[in-house]
């Protein structure tokens, strides 16, 4: 069952001397119940911006400009702000990117808790106790550890509390804008390990933001590929992982190390990302792109479909 569509959605950002930077140019995609999808693509490319959106959490600078964001089929962009703070933690709970760093290093994990589950929940103390106790237990951390400081937990355990901040009010979707980063591999895995059973104990769908395609291995249903603001590549994981038609989602796969596999060193895409003020005609990866023609500097591809596997590319999709 759908719970969220997102169509056509288009972000800008206010800069200074009128000028508009197009954060998120035309950006669709799909959340069923108990679905992860994976939002992936280089640094700037609308990421965190989309995400934001989808609980409407812009930065006062920027707006949606176009589109509609379908929760539940109802929509949040015209929706009221009785409805958005109903919506907010409630239905759609989002683990910030960085956030863990953001624990306030004064007050102890349980206070910390607490006061998430006070704001949002309205409990009396006695209750946000009972309720920070269940969400420690259900990030696997010893409740004996409640009324200890953030500088006696580690990365991981951190991130855990973070997670357990985002389930705090029983949301449907909880969305981590890049939940591993900075965690050495072996505690990614424990984080995408705990995420996995809570998404299946829990019933939740997710959407993972992540720069690194090559983390995601079973967690993901669908993954959508950023550039420039846009969804160059969409589809189920296994077409994305063995099919990779977009060039861009190639290079991003070749940019990390197989582990046992037959490359011996990643690939660098070359080039710098595009500057989001100044929307070139034509492709918007053209510069950067090893398989260029003339064409993809004059004409913006058109989206090809196959088999709900989408992309925008003048070629025809040759696989890696
Ligand atoms: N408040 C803001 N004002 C102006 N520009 C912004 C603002 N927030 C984001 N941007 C710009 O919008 C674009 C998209 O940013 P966003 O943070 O969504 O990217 P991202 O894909 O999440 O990147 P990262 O992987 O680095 O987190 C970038 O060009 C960024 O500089
Ligand atoms: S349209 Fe052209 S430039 Fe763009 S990704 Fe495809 S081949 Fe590369
Ligand atoms: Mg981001």
């Amino acid at each position: 069952m759908e719970i969220l569509n997102v169509k056509d959605l288009k972000i800008e950002f206010n800069l200074s001397g009128h000028r508009k930077l197009h954060a998120v140019n035309g950006v669709s995609f799909s959340l069923n119940k108990g679905e992860t999808l994976a939002l992936v693509g280089e640094s700037g490319s609308g990421k965190t911006t989309t995400a934001l959106s989808l609980m409407k959490l812009l930065p006062d600078n920027g707006s949606i400009v176009e589109g509609e964001i379908l929760y539940k089929n109802q929509s949040v962009i015209n929706a009221s702000a009785e409805k958005i703070r109903s919506l907010r933690w409630k239905e759609i709970s989002i683990i910030f990117q960085g956030a863990m760093n953001a624990l306030n290093p004064v007050l102890t994990i349980e206070k910390q808790l607490m006061d998430v589950i006070m704001h949002h929940d309205h409990l009396e103390e006695n209750e946000a106790r009972i309720r920070a106790e269940e969400l420690l237990k259900m990030v696997e951390i010893d409740v004996t550890r409640l009324k200890q400081y953030p500088h006696q937990f580690s990365g991981g355990m951190r991130q855990r509390v973070m997670i357990a901040m985002a389930l705090a009010c029983n949301p449907k979707i909880v969305i981590g804008d890049e939940p591993t980063t900075a965690l050495d591999v072996m505690v990614q895995a424990q984080i995408f390990d705990l995420l996995e059973r809570l998404k299946k104990v829990l019933e939740l769908s997710m959407i993972i933001i992540t720069h690194d395609l090559s983390i995601l291995g079973d967690t993901c249903d669908k993954v959508a590929v950023m550039y420039a603001g846009e969804i160059v590549e969409y589809g189920e994981v296994q077409d994305i992982y063995c099919h990779p038609k977009h060039p861009y989602t190639q290079k991003l796969l070749s940019s990390y190390p197989v582990i046992g596999g037959k490359k011996a060193l990643p690939e660098s895409i070359p080039g710098i990302p595009m500057d989001m003020t100044q929307i070139p005609v034509g492709c918007k990866f053209a510069p950067r792109c090893h398989k260029a023609m003339p064409i993809c500097f004059e004409e913006a591809p058109i989206q090809k479909v196959e088999n709900g596997h989408r992309y925008f590319c003048h070629l025809g999709g040759e696989s890696l």
